[in-house]
């Protein structure tokens, strides 16, 4: 699910940049926004081209250190915020050229290995999860959460087929003590006896947690939403995600509005038919057999892109009432 990985020798692999840099053509220069800056691959990438500028936001405060290198590096050039995709507006950004908007989702190699963050199965830590800036961690949410909760959050976020038992687990081992990540791991080993000898016993509860805990259902659909809105008239909007339900989203997001019924009930009656999107591509991209050679990280990865034809700031989107059933299982963070 990683999208950048970095080796043995540290070598860092910005997923899919080559393709990015294709689409976005900073060649010709422009204002782009790196909303996932992470360790800056592809923020120091367009920033090779003369007459680019970059605006990056990252949640994880330890992208600041790297961001600082960068800012001395091209000063006036680049521009870094510790922000949230929801967050995107506060920018206050309406009026510029932005030619290109990016987001690389999830998380890096470097985030998995920090036994801090504990978004490892593999952490000898207390459960955490947080990628920065949030209200509240997998601590709370294991050890606080109902277990019919946990029960939806394991399923409609992990697809987990055992997630009812596992629940109910972790409601009865708790009465005795504080689950931390290797008691969490244990009691789903312990649940799950058959071993899938594709992917770890603890892999889809793992994402689960860290999806409702980084709220990562709402915070795409604002960043899409505010992303939209910034992007000026013939702007690309790019997404590379890694699993299914986030590019549910994207898909859903691009598709509606790249069809006739995607109008702004803003604009006169004459242009109303135009949709805001030209999707150059139905198909999403993924990686080449020799970036999966580099990088096998990256397997997951899917980049969608659109292209934004009309300058509407305001524009319909159905996009809360299509995925509301995610968006209610994320609101049950509203009792911790
Ligand atoms: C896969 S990494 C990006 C790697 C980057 N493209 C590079 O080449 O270094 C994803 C980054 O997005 C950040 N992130 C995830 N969700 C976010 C959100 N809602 N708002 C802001 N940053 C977020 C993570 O902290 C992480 O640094």
């Amino acid at each position: 699910m990683e999208a950048t990985i970095v080796s043995e020798k540290s070598k860092h692999y910005p997923v899919l940049l080559k393709e990015i840099i294709s689409i976005i053509s900073p060649q010709y220069g422009g204002t782009f926004i790196d909303c996932t800056f992470g360790q800056g691959g592809y923020t120091k990438e367009i920033l090779k081209f003369p007459n680019t500028k970059v605006i990056a936001i990252d949640r994880d405060i330890e992208s600041k250190k790297i961001a600082d290198q960068i800012e001395e590096n091209f000063e006036g050039r680049f521009f870094f915020r510790n922000n949230k995709f929801s967050q995107l507006k506060n920018l206050k950004l309406k009026n510029k050229n932005i030619k290109g908007v990016l987001f690389d989702l999830g998380y890096s190699l470097n985030q998995i290995k920090d036994n801090k963050k504990g978004l490892s199965f593999n952490s000898y830590s207390e459960l955490n999860m947080r990628l920065g800036l949030n209200d509240f961690s997998a601590k709370e949410v294991i050890n606080k959460l109902e277990s019919k909760d946990l029960q939806k959050i394991f399923k409609h976020f992990g697809e987990e087929k055992e997630a009812r038992k596992i629940a109910e687990k972790i409601a009865s081992v708790r009465a005795d003590y504080d689950i931390d990540t290797q008691n969490l791991v244990n009691i789903i080993d312990s649940v799950k006896k058959n071993k899938n000898f594709k992917i770890h016993n603890s892999t889809k509860v793992f994402q689960a947690i860290r999806m409702f805990v980084n709220k990562e259902i709402t915070e795409l659909i604002n960043g899409l939403i505010h992303a939209t809105k910034i992007l000026k008239k013939d702007g690309i909007l790019a997404v590379v995600s890694f699993h299914s339900i986030e590019d549910k989203i994207v898909k859903y997001f691009f598709r509606s509005l790249s069809e006739n019924k995607s109008v702004s009930r803003y604009q006169p009656k004459l242009i109303q038919s135009e949709p805001l999107f030209l999707m150059e591509q139905k198909k999403p991209i993924i990686p080449s057999k020799q970036e999966l050679n580099e990088n096998i990280s990256s397997r997951s990865a899917k980049l969608r892109f659109v292209r934004k034809k009309r300058s509407f700031y305001n524009f319909d989107t159905d996009i809360f009432e299509k995925f509301k059933f995610l968006i209610d299982v994320e609101n049950i963070s509203n009792k911790l």
